[in-house]
């Protein structure tokens, strides 16, 4: 989404300077900025203080993202999510600028409320395997805040649903882009559980367009940006059956350990307060992503001969 986001911020003339890890990112999303001379890239854990100038605007976007990725590596999502957040709000601080945390909707973890609203706090499992990343995000959350409160810092927090698009890497475990992989091999779309469960899945465009507005804002409290179309799991395999025209079939396999069963924003914050909401539907969406997905599925059986 970074990269995504990149683009956004240079279309509109800014200069913009993005620091990654290479962690789950790779070089070539960013490779199309690398003659823009107002885009410079840093490699550059956050983990560590950074000391890359002075900004207006501060994105705090790194974290691993997919269940594989934190998953592979929890401690590093932890380390990122608690001292990545105190480097990168020190950032703001000293530039005076607005600090931005990409949050998520796993904030409220397996929701009791339906859709969520900003105001639900939440249904974590602290210990469980996916508390790495929804802890690191908790807290982080809880430091932006605390960062406002005590050094007065302008800070805002969007809750990021379910997001998909280009860049995505195939293998990292999120719904589509397993999907897509899965259909345009033409091997057996994985389905947890029965496939009941909901997910609402947001455009990368209409995303980075809700964080951009939030950005300019003057909301310090969580704004939900995400599309509160739902579909079951299974609605969602046979869209991407249907683009992809792919004859594979769906397999069912167990529920991970507190897998959310349903999830969807209320978005009336940020309908309100922003003026925005979605406006590229699944179908339309996937369409849009689909040359992508196709082009990366066959970049990947190049470099891993005897794969298809
Ligand atoms: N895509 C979604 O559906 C979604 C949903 C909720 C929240 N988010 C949040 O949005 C942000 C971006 O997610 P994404 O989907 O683009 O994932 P992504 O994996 O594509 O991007 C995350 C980037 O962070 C970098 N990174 C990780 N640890 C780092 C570190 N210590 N220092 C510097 N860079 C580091 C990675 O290399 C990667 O480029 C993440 O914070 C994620 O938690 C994403």
């Amino acid at each position: 989404m970074g990269s995504h986001l990149c683009d956004a911020l240079l279309g509109e003339g800014h200069s913009v300077v993005a620091a990654d890890n290479l962690l789950t990112g790779r070089l070539d999303n960013i490779a199309h900025l690398k003659n823009d001379r107002r885009f410079e890239f840093v490699q550059q854990d956050v983990c560590f203080p950074l000391d890359c100038g002075r900004f207006d605007f501060v994105f705090h976007f790194a974290s691993p993202a997919s269940p594989v990725d934190y998953a592979e590596h929890g401690i590093e999502t932890l380390r990122v999510g608690s001292l990545g957040t105190f480097n990168v709000l020190e950032t703001a601080k000293q530039s005076g600028a607005v600090f931005l945390l990409a949050s998520t909707s796993e904030c409220y973890g397996d929701p009791l409320e339906h859709p969520q609203r900003e105001t639900y706090w939440g249904h974590v499992n602290p210990i469980g395997p996916r508390s790495v990343y929804d802890e690191a995000k908790r807290f982080a959350e809880a430091a932006t805040m605390a960062y406002r409160r005590y050094h007065k810092v302008d800070t805002r927090i969007v809750r990021i649903f379910n997001t998909y698009g280009s860049r995505m890497q195939v293998n990292d475990g999120r719904v589509i882009p397993n999907f897509m992989r899965q259909a345009l091999r033409g091997e057996d779309l994985t389905v947890y559980g029965d496939g009941t469960q909901t997910r609402s899945f947001c455009y990368v465009s209409d995303e980075v367009d809700g964080i951009v507005r939030l950005s300019r804002s003057q909301e310090a409290l969580p704004v939900n940006i995400g599309n509160p179309n739902e579909f079951t799991i299974l609605e969602c395999a046979r869209q991407v059956l249907e683009i992809t025209g792919s004859k594979s079939k769906i397999c069912y396999e167990p529920l991970p350990k507190d897998d959310p069963k349903q999830r969807q924003p209320d978005i009336t914050k940020a309908r309100t307060l922003l003026g925005w909401e979605p406006k590229i539907e699944l179908v339309a969406g996937l369409q849009l992503s689909l040359e992508y997905f196709q082009q990366e599925v066959a970049r990947l059986a190049a470099v891993t001969p005897g794969r298809d």
